[in-house]
């Protein structure tokens, strides 16, 4: 059976995974693409649907994004989201025009004539609208069905040529009735039949890794990550042994966590598993490295060198497996923006080791996708859902220089936050939350005992891209319970404080 996919043309949009994602939760598979991707491009692929994407531009600039007229003449349906609405208004004969003010925000709209993308939805629907430019003058064959008062024209369509467009956005959570919307475009348009399920995602991944991996050797180099381990346990479903795994304990992960690691992949799965011990290396490579980013460097290079150095033993291999994921794939594309931290991600190696290609089987899925596949192929929970974690680990942490006694404190603090934080059932819904080692040193008073001891900071910020961040409002009582946990608890803590600051301005981690 011919694949079932529907695509997204990206003219910009800061909404354009998103849009992927709210059709792939219709159980449509959908990817995203440039707007200028060729018109035989899309033939050979030839989707069910194209939905085009919103974006910051104006149809009438010179350099603005457009696409080749011809695409609506393919009998592909059409949805236009906002500046894709206004592109196929204007390449097809319709007027876009300037408004004096900006359109922001949430919207009543009144559904004017009965249209299959609106089926089911209420007559009058909140929508979130975000436009200056808005259609004066549909084009011709082209009919009204929703208005607001702001916005004579919120949506249009050509049935006979299954063009639809909207003016505002249905995939974000401030359209309520958005996802009913692109249900109808994906089925009731489009006629997609919806196969598109995790399971059978997983299983015809690993049939095709079976098949294309073969005989041959396959390394990984498993960080404990989510991403690391969901790839590399599909790939081990593929083709067992014939895959090393080698994990590098560089003595900053959190407490248990190295233990953990290796007794799931251990008694879990069938390959081959490596645990290097390189915890010695790292602390004798970090001593009196205060410096942030030499920090991470050295973490960076130190880890390439351990990796290396197994992976010769091992010898040649065919391929190197990578857990990049789709958000990857797509940002990839954009331009690059400065440099705050050089982030150090276990995968990124390979001018050190001998292998003939990489395979990524993770490529296509976002972050939730591959937590759904992870459960699929049986990894436990606490590692499908467990929260990011740096590569550099404890090391940014722990604020000024290492050492080992300071990392196992760190170990202490941290994991007491976490367990309270579990306990008080909230480790699903905070993005992430962690305990910093400050290097600030203050009095305190413990018993009748003047002490001079460290200041640790508690961490939970609430995200959703981990590219903006606010802070989490813990409730009082159970800072006040971690607070004291901690200092009773882990020796050389007398001070607790909690990180009220967002990103911007801070970043999440402290270094
Ligand atoms: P920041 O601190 O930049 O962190 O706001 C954003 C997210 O990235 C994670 N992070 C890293 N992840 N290697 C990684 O794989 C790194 O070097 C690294 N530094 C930060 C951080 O935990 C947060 O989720």
């Amino acid at each position: 059976m011919e694949k079932e996919i529907v695509i997204v043309l990206d003219f910009g949009g800061q909404y354009n995974q998103l849009i992927a994602r709210r059709v792939r939760e219709c159980n449509v598979y959908c990817e995203v693409l440039p707007y200028n991707t060729s018109l035989d491009k899309i033939k050979e692929i030839a989707p069910k649907g194209i939905i085009f994407t919103g974006g910051p531009a104006s149809v009438y600039e010179a350099d603005s994004p457009t696409c080749d007229p011809e695409i609506f003449n393919l009998g592909i349906p059409i949805l236009g989201i906002c500046y894709g609405c206004q592109l196929m208004t204007f390449l097809l004969g319709g007027k876009v025009s300037k408004a004096p003010l900006r359109e922001y925000g949430k919207t009543e709209i009144a559904i004017t004539t009965s249209s299959k993308l609106f089926q089911g939805v209420s007559d009058k629907t909140i929508c979130w609208m975000s436009h200056t430019d808005y259609i004066e003058i549909p084009a011709p064959d082209f009919s009204i069905v929703a208005k607001s008062d702001s916005c004579p024209i919120a949506a249009v369509e050509n049935v006979a040529q299954k063009l639809y467009g909207v003016q505002f956005h249905p995939e974000v959570v401030h359209t309520p009735e958005g996802p009913k919307m692109l249900h109808n475009f994906l089925y009731e348009v489009c006629q997609c039949s919806g196969e598109w399920r995790m399971a059978a995602f997983a299983e015809n991944m690993i049939a095709t890794l079976k098949e294309k991996i073969g005989d041959k050797k396959v390394l990984c180099a498993l960080s404990g990550g989510v991403d690391s381990s969901v790839a590399a346990v599909m790939i081990s479903k593929a083709v067992g042994k014939q895959l090393t795994c080698i994990f590098v304990d560089h003595g900053l992960l959190r407490k248990n966590e190295g233990d953990e690691v290796e007794a799931i992949f251990t008694t879990q799965f069938d390959l081959n598993f490596i645990r290097v011990n390189a915890q010695e290396r790292f602390y004798k490579k970090l001593a009196g490295v205060s410096e942030p980013e030499e920090k991470r460097k050295i973490i960076g290079e130190e880890f390439i060198r351990v990796f290396e150095e197994e992976a010769k033993k091992i010898g040649t291999v065919d391929y190197l497996v990578q857990g990049t994921i789709y958000p990857d794939v797509i940002e990839s594309g954009l331009g690059k923006s400065a440099v705050i931290k050089s982030h150090h991600n276990v995968g990124g190696l390979p001018d050190y080791v001998d292998f003939k290609e990489i395979i990524e089987p993770l490529r296509n899925l976002f972050k939730d996708e591959v937590r759904k596949a992870g459960l699929e192929l049986g990894i436990p929970e606490n590692l499908v859902f467990r929260q990011p974690f740096p590569g550099p680990g404890l090391a940014i942490r722990i604020i000024g220089d290492i050492s080992p006694e300071k990392v196992a404190l760190l170990q202490e603090a941290d994991y007491i936050y976490r367990e309270e934080i579990a306990k008080a059932g909230l480790d699903r819904s905070i993005g992430q939350y962690f305990a910093v080692l400050t290097n600030l040193r203050s009095v305190g008073v413990m018993g009748d005992e003047r002490t001079y001891d460290y200041t640790v900071a508690l961490r939970a910020v609430t995200t959703t891209d981990f590219m903006t961040a606010e802070f989490s409002e813990l409730p009082w009582d159970l800072l006040g319970k971690i607070s004291n946990r901690i200092v009773n608890e882990v020796k050389h803590v007398n001070r607790i404080c909690y990180d009220i600051t967002g990103k911007p301005p801070a970043t999440i981690e402290w270094e």
